[in-house]
């Protein structure tokens, strides 16, 4: 298993497997009333340069909820924001901390930053991937539809950091995938060509949405403007006319499709209402399921258990 999580590619299909497993026993466990203390003795620092609820409170929940303890630090507080050099920063932290769990822009941040550092580094979302958010929502579509192997997920919208992270996912655990983007807002062509390679089923990127959800057992969307594009707002807009998931979207679908969005939501942009509140929208199941994930990567990176 590798030291740090940066992005799925670094994983084996069955490392990631073992994540998915993992989180479902942990998660069992702490419905049973189980009272986990794996962690205790260790610390980890969450370095957040974005804003964050989920991930954050998960990620503290999971490390909390396993006997450990957790430092967090917004970015703009610490010397980074002073131009202290990344690699400084790495030794430094490695020294208080048994883990740093890194919210960032650039993914050669958290690249950088796993070079210098003596302990592990977790991807906590970057520009380019959003490995944990990712896992999490697989076990989610697991717990809902049964071996992710035998789906057919669509991602409608954008071709950020999340759809990345899924088709790295799709590459790796061999499942159909089918993007719909519109022109000018495709995922990563490297990381698309490298997942095409490995994949054992397709990996399609199409224009229409219809066409997308047409055969899907899970409907994935996401935010048309990420956190740093927020200039970019009126125009993805309008770039991203007819990309909703909506209730004339949903039609096209198979009526026992699940909706997934990885939260937060902007209602009446990438996802009516109507949708995100319907019993098809699993979100709220997905947003449980970080903490549950959390701890199994906090377990297997911080405790190497
Ligand atoms: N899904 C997700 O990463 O949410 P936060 O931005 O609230 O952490
Ligand atoms: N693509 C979104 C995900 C938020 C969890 C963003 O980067 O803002």
């Amino acid at each position: 298993m590798p030291n740090h999580l940066l992005s799925l590619k670094e994983f084996s299909k069955e490392e990631l497997v073992w994540f998915l497993e993992r989180a479902q026993v942990l998660k069992k466990e702490k419905k049973a009333g189980a009272i986990h203390c794996q962690l205790a003795g260790k610390t980890i620092g969450l370095v957040f340069e974005k804003p964050s609820t989920r991930t954050r409170v998960s990620f503290e929940a999971a490390m909390y909820g396993l006997g450990g303890q957790v430092i967090f630090l917004s970015a703009r507080d610490t010397q980074l924001a002073r131009s202290e050099p990344l690699k400084d920063m790495a030794r430094v932290m490695s020294r208080y901390v048994d883990g740093m769990v890194v919210r960032t822009f650039g993914q050669e941040v958290v690249n950088e930053l796993a070079r210098y550092s003596t302990v592990p580094v977790i991807n906590a979302l970057t520009d380019q991937h959003h490995p944990c958010q990712v896992l999490s929502d697989v076990m989610t579509v697991i717990e809902k539809k049964g071996p992710v192997e035998n789906l057919k997920i669509a991602w409608v919208g954008d071709g950020n950091n999340m759809a990345n992270s899924w088709i790295q996912a799709a590459g790796r655990l061999g499942f159909e995938l089918i993007l719909a983007c519109p022109k000018g807002y495709e995922p990563d062509g490297i990381i698309l060509k490298e997942a095409q390679a490995e994949a054992v089923r397709p990996i399609t990127l199409l224009r229409d949405p219809a066409e997308a959800v047409a055969a899907a057992d899970v409907i994935n969307v996401d935010v048309w403007a990420s956190m740093g594009q927020e200039q970019e707002t009126d125009a993805r807009i309008k770039a991203f006319g007819g990309f909703q998931v909506n209730e004339a979207l949903l039609e096209k679908a198979p009526a026992d499709a699940i909706i997934l969005h990885c939260l937060p939501a902007h209602r009446g942009e990438e996802i009516s209402d109507a949708a995100l509140e319907s019993s098809q929208c699993v979100a709220f199941d997905q947003a449980e399921n970080k903490m549950h994930m959390h701890k199994a990567i906090l377990e297997k990176l911080i405790g190497g258990n």
